[in-house]
């Protein structure tokens, strides 16, 4: 089979192209990606003897018709992902997000290619935090920022092209990773680096705000999970019931580094912050038979520290211009 992974120089897309030749030998990768801040072609030195690395945007027309054309699977996860980056510039969200995502729709249109579209619990807005709701495939869409509604619009767009025009899709949402190669501008990296350079973890606001925890791995196994048997024109939502509020984590870290349980700051918070997203995903599980491997999320959060102090040639280049980005905006 050959597959196509737009934004597979990325968090999770590297780890699901790394999952990917592990577990399947027959699959032949190739990686569309535009090499942003957020892509690094060194995610992919593990795997570069089975992978093909084409570096383009997938707002490229002519590219992405020649590559799609040569596929028979298209695993989307190219996106502009960072909530702070869109409140700072919400342009490139809307170009790659929605354009790129158009763009890719129209080649797997045109060429009969199954296309399985990567998305995020955001779409649905938050919940409060006091009670115990959680998103369905069936909760309206509500997003609250300019990266989760570019990437309501990208899911939306994906629903039409199969309705009106037969596209083989399926569509994911699942709620936030953690684990190796996560760009360090993002919550648990930003902390453990932090931690390793002996500085204190930053949280924004009171630190209440919950998030539903799930380690990469289990992610990308719930997607090969879809390809395989999901219903072509479903929504899976995908999640390993981790709610764990900010706070949660960054004692947890502090504990796993040894430093004192009250050694952090809070800052400023972000505006419009959601306060907690929490994910049912029963049906995966009922339907699809997926469990997710990485329960304990102590545990998980420890191998991940372990990974970011073994990797430190992989993240420090960036730490620097990350963190004074944040100092601007007093975070
Ligand atoms: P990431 O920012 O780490 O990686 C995104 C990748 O896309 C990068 O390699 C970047 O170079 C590439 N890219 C950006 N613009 C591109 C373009 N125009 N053309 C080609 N490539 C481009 O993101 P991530 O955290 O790995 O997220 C991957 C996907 O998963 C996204 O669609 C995101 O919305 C979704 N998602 C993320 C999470 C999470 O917790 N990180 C949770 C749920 C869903
Ligand atoms: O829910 C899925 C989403 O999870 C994905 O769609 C996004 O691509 C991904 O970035 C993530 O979005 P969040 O905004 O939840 O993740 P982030 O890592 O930016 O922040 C997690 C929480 O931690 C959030 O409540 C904000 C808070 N935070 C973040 C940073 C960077 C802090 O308290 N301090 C920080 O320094």
């Amino acid at each position: 089979m050959r597959v196509l992974v737009t934004g597979g120089a990325g968090f999770i897309g590297a780890n699901f192209v790394h999952q990917t030749v592990r577990e399947r030998p027959d699959a032949q990768v190739t990686v569309l990606d535009a090499l942003t801040y957020a892509g690094d072609r060194t995610s992919l030195d593990p795997v570069a003897d089975r992978v093909e690395l084409v570096e383009g945007s997938i707002t490229d027309a002519p590219l992405v018709d020649r590559l799609v054309g040569e596929a028979d699977l298209v695993v989307h996860f190219a996106a502009e992902s960072h909530n702070d980056n869109s409140l700072n510039d919400p342009s490139p969200f809307v170009q790659t997000n929605l354009i790129g995502t158009f763009t890719l729709l129209e080649a797997v249109r045109r060429h009969g290619v199954r296309f399985h579209h990567i998305s995020t619990d955001e779409v649905y807005g938050d919940l409060p935090l006091d009670t115990p709701d959680r998103f369905t495939a069936d909760t309206p869409y509500n997003p609250s920022s300019p990266y989760s509604s570019t990437k309501a619009g990208s899911d939306l767009l994906v629903r039409a092209w199969v309705r009106s025009f037969g596209v083989q899709a399926t569509i994911s949402n699942c709620s936030n990773n953690y684990g190796p190669y996560q760009h360090i501008e993002k919550f648990i990296p930003r902390q453990v680096t932090n931690l390793i350079d002996g500085v204190r973890p930053r949280l924004y606001g009171a630190g209440l705000n919950v998030r539903d925890w799930i380690h990469v791995e289990d992610h990308n196994s719930a997607v090969w999970a879809i390809i395989d048997k999901g219903t072509i024109g479903e929504t899976y939502l995908i999640g390993a019931d981790g709610e764990t509020n900010n706070l949660d984590v960054v004692r947890t870290l502090l504990e796993i580094f040894g430093r004192d349980a009250d050694d952090y700051d809070h800052v400023t918070d972000r505006p419009g912050h959601d306060l907690r997203y929490a994910i049912d995903a029963s049906r995966l599980r009922s339907e699809l038979g997926w469990a997710p491997r990485y329960t304990d999320f102590r545990e998980g959060l420890a191998a991940t520290v372990g990974w970011y102090r073994e990797n430190e040639p992989w993240w420090r280049p960036a730490k620097a211009l990350t963190e004074a980005k944040y100092a601007a905006s007093g975070q």
